[in-house]
């Protein structure tokens, strides 16, 4: 299903009964936080909720800001346009499994998966509702004001309402921006998710970290000292914040997945101070650039997805040259901080929807659960078929070697009969089927920038666990004892009487 703007988005998400209004002012500066934070420590991750009246530095903003819109599995799935993520990850396990039709059956749902591929390339358009109000800070005489701005054009990055998220914060960061550059070499698009800080009304931080894919195209900026364009935008079409943190391999372009997960082309407009596209129906879009000749500044610190600050670091300037915006733009954010938050529900969806690339490189991958309590890069659990000794140990090497897995701190590699989703029986089959002296290894990689536990920025150590059942070749003379566990033919005979029992009220 696709949305045509964030607030085709929110009506929906109303009509379900996942959306609160929050008529009353409430301030973008740490009280928008402190409601949502309560929200989102809601079973199941509570509502989203649109703020109506946020207001900067005591003024009433005139655009809503939209939080948690993400933050459960079945608006995570609504985003996704199914019922749920799992239907979501089938479809495109479908295409990436599609082999030659053996019958007519085959023939035909692989003629529906090609119908589907027909919506993947992005298509340009002329004009869009992005650009309803047009900013320009470096024409200020090409502007098209919004009615209620007045002459002069409304906003500046100075009263958008930005959030400022939590007391040590740095200032106010935008925090679902979708942030699109292009490789300067051969014109690869990639679109990514790096928070925005503001650090004035034309200018902030762009904290795109040292192994993504735009500080790699910026890099290649930095070496030929061009001027480099960068388009941040905010909103339209929600799958678009998802697709800009889905860890696609470096190349490959995000609009691509967003059109495929919305069966429907993502329609791109060309910027007004540069030749970047960006999707025509987005809410919001700040054009500019970041200056190669320019020394590096000072970002954060800022409240992270870690549950910490990450303190100040150096970062490159991102100047505005203008800002665009539909007329009924809806400001989309969320807050990160000590887990669960929205972005867990995020990460867990693109996990499944990256399930069959894994399985394709892994065939023995049963399913792979990343822990909110791990936010995203400290702790994977694993569960896996093992056929033959020290298969755990291709399993840790192997997702070390794979794209964003290789920030993950600790490993934990279970039997196929675990529930990786399920922490207390990995952490029970980690307990008790582990030798420590045998069954870890520690190495070292890449590690995420955020991380403060390594003592040096971007790498440190990391930790494999097998908690697999051992076989005898991997140094475990001794019988592997069975598991616990009751006879299928005794349980089923129980069930009826235990249905009873609980239904007499005698537990
Ligand atoms: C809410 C949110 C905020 C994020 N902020 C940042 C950030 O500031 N810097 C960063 O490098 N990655 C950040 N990420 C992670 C990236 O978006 C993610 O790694 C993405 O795959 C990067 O895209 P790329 O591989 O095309 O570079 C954030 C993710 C989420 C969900």
């Amino acid at each position: 299903m696709a949305f045509e703007s964030y607030r085709d988005f929110l009506d929906h998400l109303e009509r379900e009964g996942e959306l609160i209004r929050i008529p009353e002012p409430v301030a973008t500066e740490l009280e928008i936080t402190e409601i949502s934070e309560r929200e989102m420590a809601e079973p199941g991750g509570g509502k989203a909720l649109l703020f109506e009246k946020p207001t900067v530095n005591g003024r009433v903003s005139p655009f809503p800001v939209a939080i948690n819109t993400m933050g459960s599995a079945r608006r995570m799935a609504m985003v996704l346009g199914k019922a749920t993520v799992d239907e979501a990850a089938e479809e495109l396990g479908t295409l990436m499994k599609a082999k030659p039709p053996m019958n007519a059956g085959e023939a035909l749902r692989l003629a529906g998966t090609a119908l589907n591929l027909r919506h993947v390339k992005p298509g340009k358009v002329s004009k869009g509702a992005c650009k309803d109000v047009v900013i320009r800070m470096d024409h200020p005489e090409k502007s098209i004001p919004s009615d209620e701005s007045g002459p002069t054009g409304l906003p500046t990055l100075l009263n958008l309402p930005i959030l400022q998220c939590w007391p040590q914060d740095g200032g106010r960061f935008i925090t679902l921006p979708c942030v699109v550059t292009q490789d300067p070499d051969n014109g690869d698009v990639n679109l990514g998710m790096y928070r925005i800080q503001i650090l004035d009304s034309t200018t902030t931080g762009m904290h795109w970290q040292l192994q993504k894919v735009a500080a790699r195209h910026g890099r290649r900026y930095y070496e030929t000292g061009t001027r480099m364009p960068v388009a941040i935008f905010l909103g339209g079409d929600p799958v678009y914040p998802f697709s800009a943190t889905a860890p696609l391999p470096d190349g490959l372009n995000e609009f691509l997945l967003a059109g495929f997960l919305r069966k429907k082309s993502v329609p791109m407009v060309k910027c007004e101070t540069s030749d970047l596209l960006v999707p025509a129906n987005a809410d919001f879009v700040i054009e500019g650039y970041v200056d190669p000749t320019e020394a590096l500044i000072d970002e954060g610190p800022f409240g992270d997805h870690t549950g910490f600050y990450t303190p100040v670091d150096k970062y490159p300037a991102f100047h505005v040259t203008a800002i665009t915006h539909r007329r009924d733009a809806v400001y989309p954010a969320t807050i990160v901080g000590k887990p669960p938050k929205e972005d867990f529900y995020m990460g867990t969806a693109s996990v499944k929807l990256f399930m069959p690339i894994f399985q394709m490189n892994f065939p023995e991958i049963v399913d792979i659960a990343l822990p909110a309590e791990g936010v995203f890069h400290n702790l994977v659990f694993v569960s896996i078929r093992k056929t033959y000794p020290y298969q755990a140990y291709k399993i840790m090497y192997g997702l070390w070697g794979m794209g964003q897995m290789m920030f993950t701190k600790y490993i934990v590699v279970v039997d196929s009969d675990v529930d990786v989703h399920n922490t207390s029986d990995v952490l029970f089959r980690w307990m008790s089927n582990t030798d420590p002296s045998r069954d870890i290894i520690i190495t070292r990689g890449p590690a995420d920038v955020l991380d403060h536990a390594t003592p040096q920025v971007g790498h440190g150590s990391k930790m494999g666990i097998d908690a697999t059942s051992k076989l005898p070749s991997e140094g475990h003379p001794r019988p592997w004892p069975p598991i616990i566990e009751m006879d299928d033919s005794v349980r089923d005979r129980m069930d009826d009487l235990w249905n009873r029992i609980r239904n007499r009220g005698e537990r």
